[in-house]
């Protein structure tokens, strides 16, 4: 069944992996406003849906089941494995190519739905300047954990993609007008109010889905999409599952087509010399 919650501390607890995290681990349940528990199995006797850890390798969102079976734990891990293998993959050309990487060097790009920050990780590994924001208080505790561990890391690639971006915590439409100043495009990732469940949508995603509906109606991702469409850019790139209709049935310019995944890309100006 699917979940409705009224607000992110009806179904997620904050925990401690060990208890000389605890201190930390209650300051960051009380800035979330979300209840304090021991265990996943005292998370799941109160009801809740899910449980963010903190623990000496970092913040971790893992789903709570009776079973204790749950998918899981979501993690945001720039230099592991799922990333290295991703910047490989064909996919990351389909998003360059979307946004307009080699049609302008340092393309200035803002993420107004940052979530785990894969695509803006994948824009700044092919040489964009990526802003990210994230509205979603319990996602960024995450994302900034992430953004952290990876600017801390003694890697320098890492380092070197991580030097291009650049967190904004909160709606996309209160991002400060500096980062407007040479802003080319404009990323949209919204998510699948409708419970999609192709493989476009992976199971982070879903869980995402299933703790965040209430905040991610399709009638929010339409007024970010019309917000992006009035701003100075020169693109719009909505991620779509393949099939999908178009966001707003607004006819995109060009679409940009993969196996699972469709980059719908409005085309409001040139890009400008290269
Ligand atoms: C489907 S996820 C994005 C996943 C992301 N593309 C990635 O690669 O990890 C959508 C995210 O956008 C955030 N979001 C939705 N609307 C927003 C807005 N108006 N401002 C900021 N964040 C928003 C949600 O909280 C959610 O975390």
């Amino acid at each position: 069944m699917p979940l409705q919650p009224d607000s992110a501390s009806d179904v997620i607890g904050v925990a401690a992996a060990d208890a000389a995290l605890h201190e930390q681990a209650s300051a960051l349940a009380q800035d979330l406003g979300l209840p304090w528990v021991e265990t996943t199995a005292a998370a799941y006797s109160a009801g809740l849906q899910a449980v963010l850890w903190l623990g000496a390798e970092g913040v971790s969102l893992q789903a709570v089941s009776r079973r204790g079976h749950a998918p899981g734990p979501i993690t945001v891990d720039f230099g592991g494995a799922t990333m290295r293998h991703r910047r490989r993959g064909g996919q990351n050309e389909l998003l360059g190519k979307a946004v307009g990487v080699g049609k302008k060097s340092a393309l200035a790009v803002l993420d107004a739905t940052a979530g785990l920050g894969r695509d803006s990780f994948v824009l700044a590994d092919l040489g964009c300047s990526v802003t990210l924001a994230e509205r979603e208080p319990v996602v960024l505790a995450l994302l900034a954990d992430g953004l952290e561990r990876a600017r801390r890391a003694d890697d320098s690639w890492l380092n070197a993609v991580l030097g291009r971006m650049r967190l904004h915590r909160g709606e996309a439409a209160t991002v400060p007008a500096v980062a407007f100043a040479g802003l080319d495009v404009i990323y949209l990732d919204p998510m699948f109010p409708e419970r999609d469940k192709s493989a476009a949508v992976k199971k982070d995603m879903a869980l995402f889905q299933a703790l965040f509906a209430d905040h991610n109606t399709t009638g929010d991702a339409v007024a970010l999409f019309a917000w992006a469409l009035q701003q100075d850019v020169a693109r719009v790139v909505v991620k779509r599952p393949v099939r999908a209709v178009s966001l707003a049935g607004r006819q995109p310019s060009h679409a940009i087509v993969g196996k699972a995944v469709r980059y719908d890309v409005y085309v409001l100006r040139s890009l400008g010399p290269a």
